[in-house]
């Protein structure tokens, strides 16, 4: 039986469980080796330079899957090219109250509002040090939702995890820290920018590359976009990550009515496809074409990564797909990919990047 039967099957009894408690043993299946993995097989054609870091292959593990930094080398060896742990905040936070993730089951969706529960920076930071440096890690970090200054904690992030990190996520985009999105607009933003920058230049030893990237809502209108492209613009940003979840229902059509779809929080997953990839598509148009974006939201097969591709991303994130297809989803979308490039007869990932953007962004 293939790896995607054998999830089928056990999806149905672990959807009688709580997402919670699921997402849990799902860490102590990686933290103890229980679940099979394949000899990590190399994709010559997915291999890329961006932001001065070799990625085997454009996939990875998208933040919030591995808040505490407990597992990104079981995440690697499923075969993501790259891991993202966090949002770590310097505080440790309990979060929302419980129940606080919701399985929209018929659209392969999740809403959550967990509000960045994290063991904070010292106890990510322990783990850290007591890891083997191995493949790309990626640090997400945010403030605590009770700070009286959320931009001092970015910088904290960046001062406490500098010789961890292959690359900062600046986060943004929560939709569950009440006042964290308003860090999106112009005049706050380039504040947020300049501090995290600097303390970047600050925290690296001369010839290391120690990319930061900022990750945006799907919230944002063409405005909004314009507002944001014209700081990132003027500033040694190196990339964006599009998007985080959205707290728009309408992208799920006529099951917007269904009670779950009313629970508080984030959505993510398939009904997201479009709208991120819009967003993606958008932005694009308006940063410098070298300028890498991550594109997440809604990935679930290889068609999706590779539109996601086309519609301008460099490199891809997901996480729900992994809820509702399983842990073999890495590999199956990066086999698809390579096939794809080789029956296209290109040779490089890099080819598929931004062909159709412009038809993305006038969807
Ligand atoms: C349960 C859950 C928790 C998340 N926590 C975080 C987080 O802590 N930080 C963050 O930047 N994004 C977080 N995200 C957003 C994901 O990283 C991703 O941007 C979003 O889910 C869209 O991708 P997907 O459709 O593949 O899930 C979370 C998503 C989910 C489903």
């Amino acid at each position: 039986m293939s790896g995607s039967l054998i999830y089928r099957a056990a999806k149905r009894a672990l959807f009688q469980i709580p997402p919670e408690k699921v997402h849990h043993m799902s860490i102590a299946a990686l933290k103890s080796g229980v679940l099979p993995t394949c000899p990590n097989r190399q994709f010559e054609n997915l291999q890329q330079t961006i932001s001065g870091i070799n990625f085997p292959n454009p996939l990875g593990i998208a933040a919030g899957y591995d808040k505490n930094g407990e597992v990104p080398d079981a995440l690697l060896r499923l075969g993501f090219g790259f891991a993202e742990v966090g949002t770590i905040t310097p505080r440790p936070q309990a979060g929302n109250p419980r129940p606080r993730i919701f399985r929209l089951v018929e659209d392969e969706a999740i809403i959550n509002r967990l509000g960045f529960n994290n063991l904070g920076h010292e106890a990510a930071l322990q783990r850290l040090r007591a890891r083997r440096p191995n493949g790309i890690l990626g640090i997400n970090i945010g403030a605590n939702k009770d700070s009286d200054d959320f931009i001092a904690d970015y910088v904290k992030g960046i001062e406490v995890f500098a010789s961890f990190a292959s690359y900062f996520t600046v986060n943004i985009s929560s939709p569950n820290t009440p006042g964290l999105r308003d860090l999106q607009s112009g005049e706050a933003l380039e504040r947020l920018l300049n501090a995290v920058l600097s303390s970047r230049e600050m925290a690296i030893s001369e010839g290391r590359s120690l990319p930061v990237f900022l990750k945006i809502a799907p919230d944002i209108d063409d405005t909004g976009l314009d507002e944001i492209a014209r700081v990132v613009a003027t500033s040694p940003l190196d990339g964006m990550i599009i998007s985080n979840t959205t707290t728009d229902r309408a992208v799920l059509g006529s099951r917007a009515a269904n009670p779950q779809a009313n629970e508080q929080g984030g959505l993510s997953g398939k009904p997201l496809f479009e709208k991120s990839t819009i967003v993606l598509a958008k932005m694009r148009q308006r940063l410098p074409p070298a300028m890498p974006i991550i594109g997440v939201g809604g990935i679930d097969s290889a068609k999706a990564a590779i539109a996601k591709l086309e519609a301008g991303a460099h490199l891809l994130q997901l996480y729900t797909g992994l809820i509702y297809k399983g842990p073999g989803l890495p590999r199956e979308i990066l086999t698809g990919i390579s096939e794809h490039i080789r029956r296209e007869g290109l040779d490089n990932v890099s080819e598929l990047v931004g062909r159709k953007t412009d038809i993305w962004a006038n969807r």
